[in-house]
């Protein structure tokens, strides 16, 4: 349930002006450990990345080195005056073999959070992003039997050094955690395999759903002993609409997808909205979208819309728990067609501010280019890197969301 403290204070919104938000409101940006950090060798992607798998083509190499440059990054968003950094520990360096936990690496985690705080940002940090240790991978993942227990082992290492970290995010996207589960059954399937190679992604699994919401929960409960921190996670949402008359392939589509992740959320303190495009589903369930000019990077749908979309269906889902959202972006070599998705996408959270929905934060994803997953194209960050050199170049969408967040407003609803 939602607990008594000053990052709870809650909006109060009604109003056909431009909303004027509390002080409290995180204006910011996120990135992970493994898509910025370079050389995370000890971590079951860094394995699969050495696999050849056609999904993978591009390897994280040296990533966009934040292992070493994070003060340099941090500066930057301080700069551009945001007041939020949502950013990764890494459990493949902070336990690299099972049981040997680096005191270092814990020591490392605790400077990058004092670093966000002296650059002027509220730190939320993510214990688990996609990556987990090659040893827990190897041991069974998240199916192993004692996969809770491993997971709650990690957490109760890293407990000491969030003592004063408002924000903790136990597992980002479980669900898509859950859906490369059913891609790792399926590789040995050569018709499943060959639609997984043509960009549809299978179903996540719901075996492995089950123990990331019970991983989740043990680490929740670990943390409110523990820790001051505001515990949620943060669930991928698709945003998904009906086609005419398929309203019940919707609820199927979403009670597949979204919604035990979101039911999970219920008792916690916050749930993290992360949302790029919308889908449609039809009939024959979820519609795979046609190439289209307006597509991203990614290959989405141009959906600024979607954000709206799905912080409604978290809001209804979960019953009421506070929502930040924790990602929100678009891959694009156009940084105005950046600011322009991420102005309509704001507009749609403050239309859903307006109808009552308590949002208590806005992460843009991303703070800098990174390796997404496989490919360096799709380019997401507010901040250009040269990966030869390593200097980083805001671009001007990392101002214009600078100038959103010192007006601390959000547009009405129309
Ligand atoms: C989300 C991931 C994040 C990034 C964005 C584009 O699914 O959490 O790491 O890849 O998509």
């Amino acid at each position: 349930m939602l607990r008594e403290r000053s990052v709870f204070e809650s909006p109060t919104i009604r109003s056909d002006r431009p909303m004027k938000l509390p002080n409290t409101f995180l204006w910011g940006a996120a990135t992970s450990p493994h898509q910025t950090e370079g050389n995370n060798v000890n971590s079951d992607w860094w394995a699969l990345e050495s696999s050849a798998l056609p999904m993978i083509p591009e390897r994280s190499g040296d990533a966009v080195d934040s292992y070493h440059r994070y003060r340099e990054d941090m500066t930057l968003l301080g700069q551009a005056r945001l007041n939020a950094y949502r950013f990764g520990v890494e459990w493949a360096r902070i336990e690299p073999e099972r049981g040997q936990i680096s005191q270092a690496m814990l020591d490392h985690y605790r400077r990058m959070i004092d670093t966000a705080r002296e650059c002027g940002l509220t730190p939320m940090v993510t214990l688990h992003h996609f990556t987990s240790p090659q040893w827990f991978a190897e041991a069974g993942g998240w199916v192993a039997p004692d996969a809770v227990e491993r997971f709650a082992d990690y957490v109760r290492a890293v407990a000491p050094i969030l003592v004063d970290v408002p924000w903790v995010c136990t597992i980002n996207e479980p669900n898509m955690v859950a859906i490369f589960a059913a891609a790792q059954r399926l590789v040995s399937d050569p018709e499943s395999f060959s639609a997984m190679t043509s960009g549809a992604m299978p179903d996540p699994d719901p075996d492995s759903g089950k123990i990331l919401i019970d991983a989740h929960h043990a680490a929740r409960a670990i943390l409110r002993a523990e820790t001051d921190a505001a515990v949620g996670w943060s669930v991928a949402q698709q945003a998904f609409v009906a086609a005419p008359g398929c309203e019940e392939q919707l609820a199927a589509a979403n009670h597949i997808w979204e919604d035990p992740y979101l039911i999970a959320a219920r008792d916690d303190d916050f749930v993290g909205v992360q949302a790029y495009t919308s889908r449609t589903v039809g009939p024959d369930g979820i519609i795979e979208h046609p190439e289209h000019p307006d597509n991203t990077l990614t290959g989405w749908a141009y959906r600024p819309d979607a954000l709206g979309i799905a912080v409604r269906h978290a809001w209804e889902v979960t019953g009421g728990t506070p929502i930040v959202v924790t990602e929100n972006g678009i891959a694009t070599d156009d940084d105005t067609k950046r600011i322009a998705y991420t102005a309509e996408a704001l507009a749609h959270l403050g239309q859903a501010m307006a109808d009552g929905i308590d949002v208590r934060g806005y992460l843009h994803w991303s703070a800098l280019d990174n390796y997404e997953w496989g490919r360096w194209r799709p380019t997401f960050g507010l901040i250009a890197v040269d990966r030869r050199t390593f200097t980083r170049t805001p671009k001007p969408s990392l101002a214009w969301l600078g100038e959103m967040a010192r007006g601390n407003t959000l547009p009405g609803p129309r």
